[in-house]
């Protein structure tokens, strides 16, 4: 299946999920309405949902059903809940500061500082909600307290939360190469390793399977944000859906700030290279792994 065709219809399997999970706290007296609708607006504003695919193909690469286990889609929606959270925080005056997301307003904008903070927050608070619910499925309470861990590790101060701390720090600073590749595999490889191994676990991998695509995982990750930064010099805002150029006017740690443009796409397609060899122990099943792999260094937003 071409690899467009397979996204597509990934995303609009994590997106119903999201809807109907979506309708357990949309309160019935409407008192947190405003709150809600603005975890909504960020939450259906038009991601790629990378990380609950990713969650997803990591399962059906180990399971021997082709469709995507219903155990998994709470756990995958919760990614998409955080990874939006930290977009909707990275956006904010005190971050980044945009005033663009996935093509339209960020959400402190629509609704404010204190309320995309809190928006923020709701869809943390809640992804953690998803990921617990033991009575969603049927997953051994080990394997989801196994889950739970890996997913608030990679989402805190050891990953995406140190790297933004990180990020912010060094900005407009000299640093080593090393510092940059911290930051890189910290606020956003450890998030989406850590979708990949859900989805694993999940599915039930065993140790070696479980190493092999932590391996596949940091490497993808690597190659995301390497693309991140190389689309935000070389693309428009128009395809991005938000600011191109933003990167070198805020004094950004990034690739291509270090290599230029040539080595930072040498060092993408390297590291996409790298997480395929990853791969080497799986069958076909995980050819969606391998395709989205190669997608993420030929992406063009
Ligand atoms: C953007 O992530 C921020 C990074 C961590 C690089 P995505 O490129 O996955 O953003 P959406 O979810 O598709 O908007
Ligand atoms: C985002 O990194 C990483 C997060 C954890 C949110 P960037 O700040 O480089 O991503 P964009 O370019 O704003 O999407
Ligand atoms: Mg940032
Ligand atoms: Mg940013």
């Amino acid at each position: 299946m071409e690899i467009k065709t397979y996204l597509n219809e990934q995303r609009r399997v994590v997106e119903d999920a999201l809807e109907r999970y979506m309708l357990g706290i949309e309160v019935q007296d409407g008192t947190f309405t405003a709150h809600i609708e603005a975890m909504r607006y960020s939450l259906f504003a038009g991601g790629k949902r990378i990380r609950p695919i990713l969650c997803l193909a990591a399962g059906q690469a180990i399971e021997k059903r082709p469709s995507p286990d219903h155990d998994l889609l709470p756990i995958a929606c919760a990614l998409e809940c955080i990874h939006t959270y930290s977009l909707i925080h990275d956006d904010l005056p005190a971050m980044d500061n945009d005033d663009l997301r996935r093509g339209k307003p960020t959400n402190h904008i629509l609704y404010g500082e204190a309320g995309a903070i809190l928006a923020g927050d709701g869809l943390l608070t809640w992804a953690f909600d998803l990921l617990s619910d033991w009575k969603q499925g049927s997953l051994p309470p080990e394997k989801r307290l196994t889950i739970l861990h890996t997913v608030a590790r990679a989402a805190g101060s050891l990953g995406m939360v140190g790297g933004q701390a990180l990020d912010i720090a060094n900005e407009n600073k000299e640093f080593p190469f090393e510092t940059l590749r911290t930051i890189h595999q910290s606020k956003t490889g450890a998030l989406i390793t850590a979708s990949i191994l859900a989805g694993a676990i999940g599915a039930g991998a065993d140790q070696p399977q479980q190493e092999a695509l932590t391996r596949y995982g940091e490497q993808v990750g690597l190659a995301f944000q390497i693309v991140d930064d190389l689309l935000n010099v070389t693309a428009t805002t128009e395809q991005l859906g938000k600011a191109a150029g933003s990167d070198a006017g805020r004094g950004k740690a990034t690739y291509p700030a270090f290599f230029g443009i040539d080595a930072t796409r040498e060092k993408a397609r390297a590291a996409v290279e790298e997480a395929e060899r990853a791969l080497t122990l799986f069958d076909d099943k995980a050819d969606p792994l391998r395709a989205i792999a190669r997608y993420i260094s030929t992406r063009s937003h």
